[in-house]
């Protein structure tokens, strides 16, 4: 797949669009949590063991804190086993290089007036995510099966941009944020579900744009494309560039700066002047402000020619030793790769399921092993009735892999999307039954699966005149 807009601007129409026409999906079609980490452990699957305490800019966090047998909680040991390692801060990973070459760029040209903070925390509230940046409560990033929710009330940050509120409220007027962000995504060689996003964001004042005779708006939009243009060139050199608009809640107007880099147009961030109700709310009101935020990953992969994602994560010495601090571009010499080893399975669709769902089983179970997962077929028959065939195809970076382990791992891999969907199906009868003896509406608020018993825990919103009122859970099992 070619690197998608996914990765570094989920929240522009066009990426939207994309997400939804992917697999031809609505992506709001499942916001119920159906949290992987809520599924017995098969002894079978071989999950590294996982650090239970970690320290992340001063502030421990142990593994309860974030993944949690709770229904309003999807983020499994894979994505927790991430969290403190912070490859941007390691100044001879292709991150951190490519980090501290941005920031001589703001150095040199801003006389370190730009702040910067590289070591906030990711575990962020769902106000600071979205509720700040004005992202609006039916949009698709907020839904269970984009985003981590550690509960209904905290996620792992999908965006740098969740900083840009308490940073503002502290007085910080020019700022530049860098940081691993995290989204529920599908799995191939651009997409990995931890990656990393440099957000930047600048203040004017009321005085700075007066004298140009120009609005602040328009003030800010062209400062905005020169300092971007000027930092594209100082990572790509004399580059061919687009500015295209489009839109992102928090931005108006909003653009894209695309460049043209090895006969294909790369799209490299987005940005735009921020809306005013932002500032308004933190202390702004009389100021206009820029912000732009770029995925690190899709700068590095072109230039260091890096092919695949998972490459970043890897302690593998064939791959650290190449890269010296400093060094921006250094060209990846492919290793020797091992023979990837393809498995496929079909099943029946039903509402509910989701790409994102089952790629999280597999990343899960699998890990770094699985390279790509990938829908090579899609039927539907008279009854209409859809089934999907998924290619997953495993490949170690380090080692052949043996045709038995991979065999445990693909029986784990039905296993455990038989019951999901087992599940998912058991709430949907449910839910249309008691809709039937009921007409009010139910949504599911928990689920919990043991051994043979299947256990859904209900929330009943009943709707009168006065809004939603909810009535006690009630367990089925
Ligand atoms: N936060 C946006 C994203 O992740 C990128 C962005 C940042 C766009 C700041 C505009 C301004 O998709």
């Amino acid at each position: 797949m070619a690197l998608s807009l996914v990765h570094s601007t989920l929240f522009s129409k066009t990426s939207q669009l994309l997400l939804h026409t992917k697999i031809g999906f609505s992506h709001f079609s499942s916001s119920i949590p159906f949290s992987t980490s809520a599924l017995p452990s098969n002894p079978k699957t071989w999950r590294r063991p996982v650090i239970s305490v970690l320290e992340l800019g001063g502030v421990k966090i142990a593994r309860d804190d974030v993944v949690r047998d709770d229904p309003t909680n999807n983020v499994p040991d894979t994505i927790f086993s991430k969290l403190g390692l912070q490859l941007h801060r390691r100044d001879q990973h292709p991150l951190g290089i490519l980090k501290n070459t941005i920031y001589d760029y703001f150095d040199t040209n801003y006389s370190n007036k730009f702040d910067k903070f590289d070591e906030l925390c990711p575990i962020v509230s769902v106000k600071q995510n979205f509720d700040d940046v004005l992202v609006p409560a039916d949009h698709v990033s907020r839904s269970y099966n984009d985003t981590y929710y550690v509960d209904s009330q905290t996620v792992l940050r999908c965006h740098t941009s969740a900083h840009q509120a308490e940073l503002l409220r502290k007085g910080h007027t020019h700022f530049l944020v860098t940081g691993d962000v995290y989204r529920r995504d599908s799995i191939d060689s651009t997409h990995y579900p931890v990656f990393h996003q440099m957000e930047g964001f600048r203040v004017f004042s009321p005085d700075e744009w007066e004298a140009s005779g120009m609005d602040g708006t328009s003030f800010a939009a062209e400062d905005l494309k020169k300092c971007l243009e000027g930092l594209a060139t100082h990572l790509f050199g004399a580059v061919e560039m687009r500015w295209v608009d489009t839109y992102f809640p928090f931005t108006n107007p909003s653009f894209e700066l695309e460049i043209y880099f090895k006969e294909k147009w790369l799209e490299v961030l987005g940005c735009g002047v921020t809306e005013q109700e932002i500032l308004k709310r933190n202390g702004k009101l009389n100021n206009v402000a820029w912000a732009f935020g770029l995925g690190l990953e899709r700068l590095a992969m072109v230039l260091f020619d890096i092919p695949d994602i998972r490459l970043f994560w890897s302690d593998d010495e064939r791959f650290t030793s190449q890269f010296s601090k400093g060094q921006l571009g250094t060209k990846f010499k492919p290793f020797s790769r091992y023979p990837p080893c393809y498995k496929d399975m079909s099943f029946w669709i039903s509402e509910s399921f989701t790409e994102n769902n089952l790629c999280e089983v597999v990343r899960g179970i699998a890990g770094d092993l699985v390279e790509e997962v990938s829908l090579i077929d899609n039927f539907t028959n008279k009854k209409g009735m859809t089934s999907h065939c998924y290619r997953i195809s495993y490949r170690s970076m380090e080692r052949s892999l043996t045709d038995e382990e991979i065999n445990d791992l693909q029986m784990s891999v039905r296993e455990q999307h038989a019951a999901n969907s087992s599940l998912r199906r058991l709430y949907y009868s449910m839910r249309s039954k008691l809709l039937l003896q009921e007409s009010t509406p139910l949504t599911l608020d928990a689920y919990g699966y043991s051994a043979a018993i299947i256990t859904c825990r209900c929330k009943i919103t009943k709707l009168s005149d006065d809004g939603p009122s909810s009535s006690d859970s009630c367990i089925f099992v």
